[in-house]
């Protein structure tokens, strides 16, 4: 970093980074330039806005008492613009109280700006964001849901924070249960395009009495490893029931897609089929360079660092002994392909946290095998277990996986009805409101997945989900459309309700203060893969609005002055929440 810079350089309107890069300054002209990047260790108080502990930190390397600390950087801190009042409490505590006109301020500048002061990556990277990833022979069920939803919110982050983001679904469509499937499919009485539906209808039961076949009937065995042997060598026929089979499912995925609201499309399909014609090449890399060894007839890798059952290295096997390929050689492949076809700077896995292992072994064959140039990325971003009322794996009644659709036809059911629960400013007729029922549906199943931190399992309930009140999307929907009816009912729309904005009550001062930390909670919702951060983030905000909303009245304000500003508040807020709820993938009804 160039040491010249200029002392001021931060534009964010986050009242941390501000005072942070306002004290590293006083730390290096007070104890020394090494002291220019200790991090002043600024936090939410409960004495102030915000408290610094740095002084603390650097009481024992200084040698002096942490309060005489304080003292010194509070003597040489320039902060009369920022902040209103300092005060040294306790050991050495540093409590900062912002000023109103500096809030208001920054409130401004962001209102005035199309990106709301959202920074742009200064070097964008090419980010592969696999997500979503369902298997072919199984249902797509609600543990694929949360992948599907939480790594489109982390794509869409990634790519307004400037990134350049590839999507990827690695769907599972290769492999020991396509031989039993497609014999299966022929066996069917109506034929294979009745069977196709058959499977598509629900594909798990029909891959299930495929299955029991497979064990209980020798000669259909037979046939399903000779079919399994001809896909894989690419034997045209075989290939055409295979293509059947993916192109049927991969219709019902699109639909789910779709009535979800998330960006996948057929084009960002890379089936694990697709690095096919790389599996040889790939085993054969690892081999040149005495990395993979037969063992026990298979072909195995034995990555540092991790030990086996009997206490020896851990072997992967990347070659079964009757020349078969397997699921870590395909990811193996994928890798090399992400990287030197993609070049990708990083790689983000929207994928169960069970499959932890996995990853942690894949990733550090990749490394011995020096596919990774300096500086790239593999991440595993683990998704947590969703489990029934239970605290168990979500089921359904029959034990069976839980089927989105059916989920989703649920929440809808119980979107329609508590609709009524709230009051809607007029009347509604029925296709508006099978819109914003259908809306708020989506909006609830999404937003609760997103709530909660993506490797913390959760349990899945309608009832708290599908709500008006609580830590809902409804209850975060529903001040979207209060905002957007009281610009509407002063005849504004967010671009010409300007302000200028003062802050004059305690809940407009809170609301205004959230809105600064948009922009880094962006940052760091992007940098972490961690949406749950963005979405914690706008129900705050919504909260906020709402005790503003019922405390200051903004149609009826008592003087010009203060309707302006309170209609800016409205408005910047109002922008904050849809471009948030929108990089989520929540959808925003108009009225409700
Ligand atoms: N198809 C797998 C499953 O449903 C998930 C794939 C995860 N991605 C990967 N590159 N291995 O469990």
């Amino acid at each position: 970093m160039n040491p010249e810079r200029p002392r001021f350089t931060v534009t964010g309107p986050s009242p941390v980074l501000v005072l942070t890069e306002r004290l590293q300054a006083v730390l290096s002209e007070a104890f020394g330039r090494e002291y220019a990047s200790t991090d002043p260790a600024i936090r939410p108080s409960n004495y102030a806005d915000l408290q610094a502990d740095v002084a603390m930190a650097l009481a024992k390397p200084l040698g002096y008492n942490p309060r005489v600390v304080a003292r010194e950087i509070v003597g040489r801190l320039d902060v009369a613009d920022v902040v209103s009042d300092i005060a040294i409490s306790g050991r050495g505590f540093i409590n900062l109280t912002l000023s109103d006109e500096w809030i208001a301020a920054q409130v401004q500048r962001i209102s005035a700006d199309l990106r709301l002061l959202v920074p742009i990556a200064e070097q964008p990277l090419r980010i592969v964001t696999e997500y979503s990833s369902p298997n072919i022979a199984k249902v797509m069920h609600v543990g694929h849901l949360r992948s599907t939803v939480v790594g489109d919110a982390i794509a869409r982050v990634l790519d307004f924070l400037g990134h350049d983001v590839i999507l990827v679904n690695h769907i599972g469509d290769w492999g020991t249960p396509f031989g039993k499937l497609i014999e299966y499919l022929l066996d069917h009485e109506g034929g294979p395009d009745a069977g196709a539906d058959a499977f598509v209808s629900d594909p798990g039961a029909f891959y299930k009495a495929a299955d029991a076949k497979d064990k209980s009937d020798e000669e259909f065995a037979g046939r399903a490893r000779r079919r399994l042997v001809a896909l894989q060598t690419g034997d045209e026929e075989t290939l055409r029931y295979w293509r059947l089979l993916v192109d049927v499912s991969m219709r019902s995925y699109n639909s789910l897609y779709e009535r979800l609201g998330v960006q996948l499309t057929d084009d960002h399909v890379k089936a694990e089929s697709f690095y096919n014609g790389e599996l040889a090449l790939t085993v054969d890399a690892l081999v040149g360079h005495n990395l993979a060894f037969v063992s026990d007839g298979a072909l195995c890798a034995f990555p540092p660092g991790f030990k086996g059952q009997d206490g020896g290295p851990k072997a992967v096997i990347v070659r079964k002994s009757d020349g078969g390929y397997l699921y870590t050689t395909t990811d193996l492949a994928a890798i090399r392909y992400r990287i030197g076809v993609e070049h990708a700077d990083r790689v983000v896995y929207v994928v169960g946290a069970e499959q932890t292992e996995h990853f942690e072994l894949l990733f550090a064959i990749a490394e011995m095998a020096g596919w990774l140039p300096e500086g790239v990325v593999l991440e595993h971003a683990k998704i947590g277990l969703v489990t029934g009322p239970d605290g168990r794996k979500l089921k359904s009644r029959s034990g069976e996986a839980v089927k989105l659709s059916e989920l989703l036809d649920q929440a809808y059911e119980r979107a329609n009805a508590v609709f009524d629960e709230i009051r809607h400013d007029a009347p509604i007729d029925s296709a508006t409101r099978a819109a914003i029922v259908s809306d708020v549906a989506i909006g609830a199943v999404k937003f609760a997945d997103l709530l909660v931190a993506r490797d913390k399992q959760y349990t899945f309930d309608l009832g708290r989900m599908v709500s008006f009140t609580g830590k809902s999307a409804g209850s975060v929907q529903y001040a979207v459309v209060r905002m957007k009816s009281v610009l509407r009912k002063a005849g504004r729309t967010p671009e010409t309700a300007t302000g200028p904005i003062v802050i004059g009550t305690t809940e407009e001062r809170a609301l205004a203060l959230h809105l600064l930390d948009f922009g880094t909670t962006l940052e760091q919702a992007g940098a972490a893969a961690e949406p749950h951060l963005l979405a914690g983030y706008l129900y705050e905000l919504a909260k906020h609005y709402t005790a503003f909303h019922e405390n200051c009245p903004v149609l009826k304000a008592p003087d010009e002055e203060t309707r302006a500003s309170r209609l800016a508040l409205c408005a910047v807020t109002l922008r904050t929440l849809v471009t948030g709820l929108s990089l989520l993938g929540v959808p925003t009804p108009d009225r409700m």
